[in-house]
């Protein structure tokens, strides 16, 4: 195994140099399957410390190939991956850790056909060349717990994954010296037109039985569809144990997103835009998110939360159970940032299908009704539309 760090910076994934490799087992477990997905895009930033560093990647669902025909279609299929449905497989990093034997660890979460699940990639290799990053890393995936649980019995469990991939150095944006020269300002000028397009936003949210966690992955997505580099983040839980343990949704999601990063006011100094998440409670923000704004009066002393964009998004159990007031109670702090509220309105189609000019919100029913294709298309507008009038600010 051959690790060594690499210089801090942005490396930009070659698909065209990039493939995940898997092997796992069928009939019984008795004969080995091995394949291939490609990778579409992806992102690796080295950070200092390299524990603040952070991975993406973009596989292709329906680029599965093992060489037989007749197997690959069906696992593209909706009895599998359902790749027309869900065309993408992602992986988003959510901590950087040195595992048991010294080798490096990216823990994130793996989203299959819309199945998120936790994941552990150990760095296998990592080196430099001509300053692209060469990677190797591995890890096994549990199928069922991405709801792939066709053919028990006949196709294994546990897929083994290899993802070999060369990262090149995205340009740093460091300032120009003086001597610049033409050729070299206007290479600035293309940097700067890629900080625009780029707008670092922080989705910043609480969710006690996953109604909210999944229009933020929903609001997460469009931003980063956009291009913006996106912080996924829930605030810190204040219930007591046993309240979370006695309700059955509350304890499962608990554990399921025990993963994702808690958001800190860093996080919030570091975002040019920022969108909270946060159920209704009797209209108004629930108390866990309450709390974490209230952690920011040294950065709103210090005037580090004005001049940026906030946004917001809602779900209650009930029809007109405060949606818009929990917005409106949201935006209030705000007001008190020096903040720029940017609402979705009605500036998309879909919103007039969601119908929540404030944020998305959705009704979920004490439970019975889950996020639906409504409100994730709600979201994932919010998401993007964050992120291009971010993009928009940046670029003034
Ligand atoms: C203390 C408390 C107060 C609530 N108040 C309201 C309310 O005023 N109106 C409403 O429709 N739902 C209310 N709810 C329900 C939640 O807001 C709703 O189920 C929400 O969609 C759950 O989101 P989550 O799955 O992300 O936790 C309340 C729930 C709790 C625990």
């Amino acid at each position: 195994m051959s690790v060594s760090l690499p210089p801090a910076g942005t490396y930009e994934v070659d698909p065209a140099q990039s493939s995940v490799t898997f092997t796992t087992r069928h009939l019984f477990g008795l004969g080995r399957v091995s394949g291939t997905f490609q990778v579409e895009s992806g992102r690796v930033t080295i950070a200092e410390p390299v524990t603040h560093s952070t991975a993406r990647a973009v596989v292709e669902a329906r680029s599965f190939h093992t060489g037989t025909a007749r197997r690959d279609d069906h696992v593209r299929s909706p009895a599998f991956l359902h790749a027309e449905r869900w065309p993408e497989i992602r992986f988003e990093s959510t901590r950087v850790a040195r595992g048991a034997e010294g080798a490096w660890v990216v823990k994130g979460l793996l989203t299959v056909r819309g199945h998120q699940a936790p994941v552990e990639l150990t760095v296998d290799a990592l080196s430099v060349e001509n300053g692209s990053l060469r990677i190797s890393a591995s890890t096994s995936v549990d199928r069922y717990r991405h709801g792939l649980t066709a053919s028990k019995g006949l196709a294994a469990r546990w897929l083994r994954l290899t993802l070999t991939t060369i990262a090149h150095p995205v340009p740093s944006t460091a300032a120009p010296a003086a001597e610049a020269t033409a050729a070299s300002a206007v290479e600035h000028a293309a940097q700067r037109e890629e900080i625009s397009m780029s707008p670092k936003i922080a989705v910043i949210y609480y969710s006690s039985t996953g109604t909210v966690h999944e229009l933020a992955e929903a609001v997460a997505d469009g931003a980063r569809k956009e291009g913006a580099e996106v912080r996924l983040l829930r605030v810190s839980e204040l219930a007591p144990e046993e309240a979370i343990a006695a309700n059955d949704a509350w304890s499962a999601h608990a554990s399921a997103t025990k993963d994702i990063p808690v958001a800190t006011p860093a996080d919030i100094e570091w975002a040019d835009a920022v969108i909270f998440g946060s159920p209704t409670r009797f209209g108004n923000i629930a108390s866990q998110l309450k709390q974490f704004i209230d952690t920011l009066g040294g950065l709103w002393a210090q005037g580090k939360l004005a001049d940026k964009v906030y946004s917001g998004f809602t779900a209650t159990a009930t029809a007109h159970g405060g949606q818009e007031s929990t917005l409106l109670a949201l935006y209030n702090s705000v007001h008190h940032f020096g903040g720029i509220i940017v609402t979705p309105g009605y500036t998309d189609p879909v919103k007039f299908a969601d119908g929540n000019p404030y944020g998305t919100s959705h009704v979920n029913g004490q439970g019975a009704l889950p996020v639906d294709d409504t409100a994730r298309a709600a979201a994932a507008y919010q998401g993007k539309r964050v992120a291009t009038v971010t993009a928009r600010f940046n670029n003034a």
